[in-house]
């Protein structure tokens, strides 16, 4: 039997998860933190995602033939910046996805440097959550540490560089960075100078499915492995839409993990002009609409795990939904898609004596729908005709949530057979770099098996119609007030 693995570094945990041509054989998780040093910074320290990396690796191969186990590929958080110095050591703590502290340089570059010229060079603007303002960051705020840099990565393509020696990226991921023409699949020339970097500092850049060298001899040995191809795989969502079957033209993949993404695969690039939400490169050789928000399964573990120190019990909640006044704005991190505001903060509304807590925890599920929604027209706005859409990520566990989900949004929710996302994409690109193109889409067959429909609720679609129209007023509200 022939063994593949696919290795998702989050940004709670990195899980492993072992396939053989068609079916799903192990996983592993191990979590780490994430440092927030100052409010709107979070960080994490690269060793840790290597460390987790190697441990689930030996623990999901833990009694097959190791032998077997032919390629490893990735699913990454996209965007964090991850500098090495000439000696490969990592200069300072890895700056994340969610992290804010550029709002300045985003202001520089979306009204100095100028959005037309940034569309045109990259396909995107700038959001603080990109690469390349924490780049600038780094430039203006810590000058040492960026003299010292000379090599630039993404956090996946960390983990692969250090189990392979290959200094690669791959398209979907590097598209994130701003520093990326996401039309023309290369680094961008006239963005480099920009951000003062030398291309020499930048990995390779590869379409996801491909082959960029092969786990060192000395871990190989270590985990009893044989010669194991290191497929480069893809940033987190692209993956995901690898792992539901999100590949063809128009299809839709929601995502509730600690960010809350929709993601729309285009055959063509489009890139969308209103500036709200992001056009990237897909894993199959195409393209994507991606909206980000910050706090989608992190404003529910924030509140249910933080505030109300509780269990995941939504038993006493449900009565709420559909019946409840109360509003919940979900800029716990600032916001990314559509507002792209880093200062912004989250907001209850509504409350009163009476008000329960499971009335505010189905407050911050429909805050979170809200949010989504209001990116999902946007990309239907621009063209795209979404009526259903998978969904992965841990908040699908959550069927209250969907149950929302899809009455906020009126459409029906696929949840796949198997609730892998990011690691099972990254399972199948390491599985393409090996086997034929029937075997291959056997696979897919068995893979994109969906288990369960949510559909809208009609006693519900109505009353969040008119809810939503005023969820929409609490941004401009609250940030008049902030
Ligand atoms: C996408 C984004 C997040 C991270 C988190 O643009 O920032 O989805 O990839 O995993």
């Amino acid at each position: 039997m022939k063994y593949f693995i696919g290795l998702d570094i989050g940004t709670s945990s990195t899980k492993a998860l072992l396939i053989s041509e068609n079916k799903i054989i192990a996983s592993a998780v191990r979590d780490y933190p994430v440092y927030y040093p100052q409010p709107g910074w979070s960080q994490q320290n690269p060793s840790d995602w290597l460390r987790a990396s190697l441990a689930t690796l030996e623990e999901v191969t833990a009694g097959i033939d190791k032998s077997q186990v032919c390629a490893i590929s990735f699913s990454g958080q996209m965007h964090g910046l991850v500098t090495l110095d000439k000696n490969d050591e990592v200069i300072r703590p890895a700056i994340l996805w969610n992290d804010g502290r550029s709002e300045k340089q985003v202001e520089y570059l979306n009204n100095e440097v100028g959005r037309d010229f940034l569309l045109d060079c990259t396909g995107n603007i700038a959001f603080a959550g990109f690469t390349a303002p924490k780049v600038l960051w780094m430039y203006e705020n810590e000058r040492e540490n960026f003299d010292r840099i000379s090599k630039i990565m993404l956090p996946k393509d960390y983990v692969a560089y250090m189990l392979s020696g290959s200094f690669a990226t791959d398209v979907s991921d590097a598209a994130g960075t701003l520093y990326f023409d996401t039309g023309k699949r290369e680094w961008s020339k006239p963005m480099l100078e920009v951000f003062h970097i030398d291309e020499t500092m930048l990995p390779k850049v590869y379409e996801s499915d491909e082959c960029v060298g092969y786990l060192k001899d000395e871990i190989a040995a270590r985990l009893g492995f044989g010669r194991v191809k290191i497929v480069i795989g893809a940033g987190d969502n692209a993956a995901s839409a690898i792992g539901t079957g999100t590949v063809d033209n128009g299809s839709c993949n929601i995502s509730l993990g600690t960010s809350g993404t929709v993601f729309v695969t285009c055959d063509s690039y489009e890139c969308d002009k209103i500036n709200a939400i992001h056009t990237f490169c897909s894993a199959n050789r195409k393209y994507h609409y991606l909206a980000c928000i910050l706090s989608a399964a992190s404003a529910q573990k924030w509140w249910v795990e933080d505030i109300l120190a509780t269990q995941y019990d939504f038993s006493q909640a449900e009565k709420y939904a559909g019946k409840s006044d109360v509003q919940f704005l979900p800029y716990l991190m600032g916001e990314r898609s559509p507002v792209n505001d880093s200062n912004i903060r989250g907001a209850f509304l509504g409350l009163s004596m009476n008000t329960a807590k499971q009335e505010m925890t189905v407050a911050v599920l429909e805050g979170v729908a809200f949010a989504l929604r209001q990116n999902i027209d946007i990309i239907r706005s621009l063209g795209a005709d979404i009526e259903k859409s998978k969904v992965c990520g841990g908040g699908t566990k959550n069927r209250l949530w969907l149950k929302i989900l899809a009455s906020v949004l009126n459409i029906t929710l696929e949840i796949p057979v198997l609730e892998h996302g990011g690691a099972l994409g990254a399972a199948m690109l390491a599985a393409k770099s090996v086997l034929n193109a029937d075997e291959y889409s056997a696979a897919e067959n068995e893979f994109y098996k969906v288990k369960e429909t949510v559909e809208p609720d009609a006693s519900l679609v109505d009353f969040y119609n008119e809810k939503y129209k005023k969820y929409l007023r609490i941004y401009p509200a609250v940030k008049e007030c902030l």
